[in-house]
């Protein structure tokens, strides 16, 4: 009988095991609705067949799970693991219960129609609705996160889902891993005003938790640590947090109430589970999601919701790379269950795995890629600057291509997560180019006269000492001896190829005029050994 699928320490990274094998996600997200039809998402399978992808992030509501109270029907659950089964695919679902993007979209309407058991949060006292200005006017509704009977509902429901991914698939390992909930938090506040809401915040902040955020100030950002470290030692939440109050108030209950769920489900199928993250982009909390993972608050969540293991950004924001670091620190796992699908996508992919070891790479909506890029995916992308990368879709043969050469490499790839012999480097970030192992290092050149593309990506794996595998694109290589006893360098063995069921398969020997210039303006994978001497 095969083991659940569970999260194993490498070298201090933790690393996805399904099937007792370490796995990459190469994946995608599909659009919100796509799922909820298995006839709809034919044509969606084979569009993540042609992307390479070997697992698709899939939502599963509470709406079409238990759409009265207590009566589940989980037959298309059913039909998404059968599909994915056929098509030799993994999955990774998306409980979409109380919260989706800060709202409650995808509650029931027994739920929804209740106010009075099912309470809503108010961000402004007294009420229920509101209109965000700052949020381009939307209106806006949500759960309270402080509401005991929503809390038990969707904790109830999201048990069923696992009691029932067990039952059917629990042989088989279909279902790897499960996100709990979608880009949780409050928008136009940064905390709920209800009468209970101010009596709690009033109240004293439970010492433990204190204690805690104190003991990791790592795990929150400056000015959070700032207030946190300026505090008195107890009191209300004002007088232990000061101006970070709010915000971490929010954070420990909408924790507290995600890590309640996800708990539900492990007692009874303990896969893996994620809480993935709408980012704050400077302003102040409630612009974003006030409470949800972002990484300034990531010692709450790790504190408040101890049954999610993994925080997870949506990135559709320009600065990725910052977001990356962010959120591959203290023992997170990089997983990324969405990102843009413009000209970025898939040297992101590489660069995410080669540079942070990362669980899960997901377009969202990569359905689209390759296709037309329409008005509102530039605003989702942030369309209005300069980088022509920005204004067009990733290209579908390139992504293939390197979600299949990842995919052929990733025994390889995994046996050295955690280590320093599996770098990578990428043009959006031109001051970092060089990666060094040892006695031998690279240098990728990703602009200049010779560069004729502005997405490159350069991912090294050192094989042995002197032997390296290169995913390259976009760049010019430069080999380089580390040893200053032994300053120059000669190549021994350059090859290109690829792998074949775990073997590496030469294409050509490589020579001559493409050894003295490796310059490169479409994908390819190296091998390449090198000689020091002086
Ligand atoms: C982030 C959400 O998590 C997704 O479900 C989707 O709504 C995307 N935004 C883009 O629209």
């Amino acid at each position: 009988m095969s083991s659940i699928p569970y999260l194993k320490e490498q070298n201090g990274k933790k690393v996805l095991m399904v099937n007792d094998e370490p796995f990459i996600m190469l994946a995608g997200e599909v659009h919100n609705s796509n799922s909820s039809s298995v006839e709809y998402m034919e044509g969606v399978w084979e569009k993540a067949d042609a992307l390479g992808m070997n697992c698709l992030l899939l939502p599963v509501t509470w709406e079409l799970t238990e759409p009265e109270e207590g009566v589940f029907d989980f037959s298309l659950v059913d039909g998404l693991i059968a599909q994915a089964r056929a098509r030799g695919k993994r999955l990774a679902f998306l409980w979409f219960g109380a919260w989706k993007n800060a709202q409650c979209y995808y509650a029931p309407a027994w739920v929804k129609k209740d106010m009075e058991r099912f309470r809503r949060a108010e961000v402004e006292k007294g009420e229920r609705f509101t209109r965000i200005e700052s949020f381009h006017g939307m209106s806006y509704t949500t759960l309270s996160y402080l509401c005991d009977a929503t809390r038990e509902a969707d904790a109830r429901a999201f048990a069923e889902l696992m009691r029932h991914i067990r039952a059917v698939d629990a042989a088989e390992n279909t279902v790897i891993t499960v996100q709990v909930e979608n880009e949780t938090g409050l928008m136009g506040a940064a905390r709920e005003h209800s009468d209970e809401a101010d009596a709690r915040f009033a109240g004293a902040v439970p010492q433990e938790f204190a204690d805690y955020l104190r003991a990791h100030m790592e795990m929150l950002s400056e000015d959070i640590a700032a207030a946190v470290a300026s505090g008195a030692a107890q009191g209300s939440w004002e007088e232990v947090f000061g101006s970070a109050a709010e915000e971490l108030f929010s954070a420990y209950h909408v924790a507290g109430y995600v890590g309640a769920v996800a708990a539900a489900g492990k007692e009874v199928y303990p896969l893996p589970m994620s809480a993935n993250c709408w980012l704050n982009q400077g302003g102040e909390a409630g612009t974003y999601p006030s409470g949800g993972p972002v990484a300034r608050v990531m010692g709450v969540w790790r504190y408040a919701a101890p049954a999610i293991d993994v925080l997870a950004p949506d990135i559709y924001v320009q600065n990725f790379t910052e977001i990356c670091e962010e959120y591959a620190k203290c023992g997170n796992p990089l997983y990324i269950p969405e990102t843009a699908t413009h000209g970025h996508c898939g040297p992101r992919e590489v660069y995410t795995v080669g540079r942070h070891h990362a669980m899960c790479y997901s377009p969202f909506g990569f359905e689209d890629m390759g296709g037309e890029f329409t008005a509102s995916m530039g605003f989702l992308f942030g369309m209005d600057t300069s980088d022509p990368l920005l204004a067009m879709l990733q290209d579908v043969e390139e992504y293939r291509w390197y979600t299949d050469t990842l995919r052929s490499m990733m025994p390889l790839l995994t046996e050295r997560y955690g280590t320093k012999k599996l770098q990578a480097v990428i043009a959006e970030r031109p001051d970092d180019d060089t990666m060094v192992f040892g006695t031998y290092g690279f240098k990728a050149l990703m602009s200049g006269p010779m560069i004729q593309r502005n997405d490159g990506v350069c991912l090294v794996l050192q094989e042995t000492e002197d032997t390296f595998y290169v995913v390259a694109n976009g760049c010019m290589l430069v080999p380089f001896s580390a040893d200053q006893e032994k300053p120059y360098l000669d190549i021994l063995a350059f090859e290109d190829g690829r792998f074949e069921n775990g073997e590496w398969k030469r294409q050509r020997r490589l020579n001559g005029d493409e050894a003295a210039i490796m310059r490169y303006g479409e994908p390819v994978l190296l091998r390449i050994q090198l000689f020091a001497y002086c």
